[in-house]
């Protein structure tokens, strides 16, 4: 069965019950569906995406196959939903590369593509937020930042201050560390900054010199990385209702030794959005229990991580790994939704392949990535992944959509962006 939309519309990740009820409300467009074979297809229904319920939505494809693009066109749609459904969602996306931030400028470059859509350049309404010690290098690169954040102190259990140095338990720095953590926590509350735990190593009387020495050092390292402070940004702030919340974190790309601020980030960060919406989950169903309209404060919460397989690696831990571990396999309950690109699911977690109701796929080629991938196949696909990606026209943009909610299949054209897209521009500002 289906619903007449009036125009010619599909909506992906809407089960029937949904778009019976809410029909169109609530979606992203993000593209076209493929009417034709070859390399210039005709185009013809509009697929529009759910956003209103929570979603595991994970885009592949092949460096360069249009994964960013395809994140820029969801997060055009958040900003473009109406302003009753915005406020009751927010949306943080991790940037790891620094490209994000051009949602702010109108796509001038891709004004005829934008045209044959009947579509035209635009900004789009965008948040970025940087780490507060790494401002001078946005400053200096000329990315417009609108503010700072940064993480709580206390907030960083003992396991995670040592993934974070790269130390274990085994080591005398581990124990000394996370012993001195414990007895912080325990004298301090959750009110204390680094140079408080470099004094409680300095003064212990247990370790010897070369251990606190070293455990010191490390400190003073992360003190220099401008990212912890007593207070933090409160989780609110950072996930605003109604706001668009970009997460810049390439300041930490190429750093050595520093891997592991941006794990910590989106760690801490899906920690404490979990914990709230949880609790606001609770609120949500007293609400409802007591006849009152179902509504708190605290919006559903869409969280989009694009290079996703540094946070959720398959061979490796990870600090941010449990964390969003958690997010898809119960984040749906309280509300949470995750966006997750790679262009290697075969260093992906398989849970985040094997729990996602939405799968876009660019185009892949690498033998591998498409064999993780392959334990999806869903019942409703009828031929091999590879049989698709060949089908698949070769230029930018096309994508595969298998949606679980609905099952079924989609070739799409995903649609021209109306900003800047982020990806080109270290070319268009050097020459
Ligand atoms: N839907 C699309 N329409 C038009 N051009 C696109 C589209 N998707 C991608 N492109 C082009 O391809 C380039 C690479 O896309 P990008 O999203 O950066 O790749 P990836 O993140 O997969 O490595 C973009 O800079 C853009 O020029
Ligand atoms: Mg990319």
């Amino acid at each position: 069965m289906t619903i007449d939309l009036g125009e010619k519309k599909a909506v992906i990740g809407r089960s029937l019950h949904d778009l019976e009820k809410h029909r169109e409300k609530g979606t992203a467009y993000i593209g076209k569906v493929v009417m034709s074979s070859g390399e210039n297809p005709v185009l013809g229904r509009k697929i529009l995406m759910d956003l209103a319920k929570p979603h595991v939505v994970l885009i592949c494809g092949k460096r360069g196959g249009g994964k960013s693009y395809t994140m820029a066109v969801l997060l055009e749609e958040f900003a473009r939903q109406p302003l009753h459904i915005k406020k009751r969602i927010s949306v943080i996306a991790i940037d790891t590369v620094g490209i994000f931030w051009t949602l702010k400028i109108p796509n001038k470059e891709q004004k005829a593509e934008l045209f044959n859509w009947d579509l035209t350049p635009d900004k789009t309404d965008v948040r970025v937020l940087v780490p507060k010690g790494k401002l001078p290098f946005y400053k200096e690169k000329k990315i417009p930042v609108d503010g700072a954040f940064t993480l709580k102190v206390s907030e960083l259990e003992s396991e995670e201050w040592l993934a974070l140095f790269n130390l274990t338990w085994k080591e005398p720095e581990g124990v000394l560390l996370s012993r001195i953590i414990s007895s912080v926590k325990e004298k301090l509350g959750t009110l204390f900054d680094i140079p408080k735990i470099i004094s409680a190593v300095q003064s212990d009387k247990d370790a010897d010199k070369k251990t606190k020495d070293a455990v010191v050092g490390r400190l003073k390292v992360a003190k220099s990385w401008g990212l912890f402070e007593k207070e933090g940004t409160k989780i609110k702030d950072l996930a605003e209702p109604g706001k668009i919340t970009i997460i810049d974190v390439s300041a930490y790309r190429q750093a050595i030794g520093m891997e592991g601020t941006r794990e910590i980030i989106v760690a801490l960060i899906g920690k404490r959005l979990f914990e709230e919406r949880m609790l606001y989950r609770k609120e949500e169903e007293m609400k409802l229990i007591e006849g009152e309209k179902k509504e708190s404060d605290m919006p559903i919460v869409w969280m989009l991580i694009d290079e996703a397989h540094m946070f959720m690696p398959k061979d490796r831990s990870s600090i941010a790994l449990k964390v969003l571990l958690e997010w898809v396999r119960v984040g749906r309950q309280p509300g949470l939704s995750l966006v997750l690109a790679t262009q290697r699911p075969d260093k992906l977690h398989p849970d985040s392949i094997s729990q996602c109701d939405l799968f876009i796929s660019h185009r892949m080629t690498s033998q591998p990535d498409i064999e993780a991938v392959s334990a999806l196949r869903p019942s409703y696909m009828h031929q091999n992944f590879d049989k698709y990606y060949q089908e698949m026209p070769k230029s930018k943009g096309f994508a595969l959509i298998l949606d679980d909610n609905t099952e079924n299949l989609w070739m799409v054209k995903i649609r021209p962006r109306f900003s800047w897209d982020g990806g080109v521009t270290a070319s268009a500002f050097t020459d």
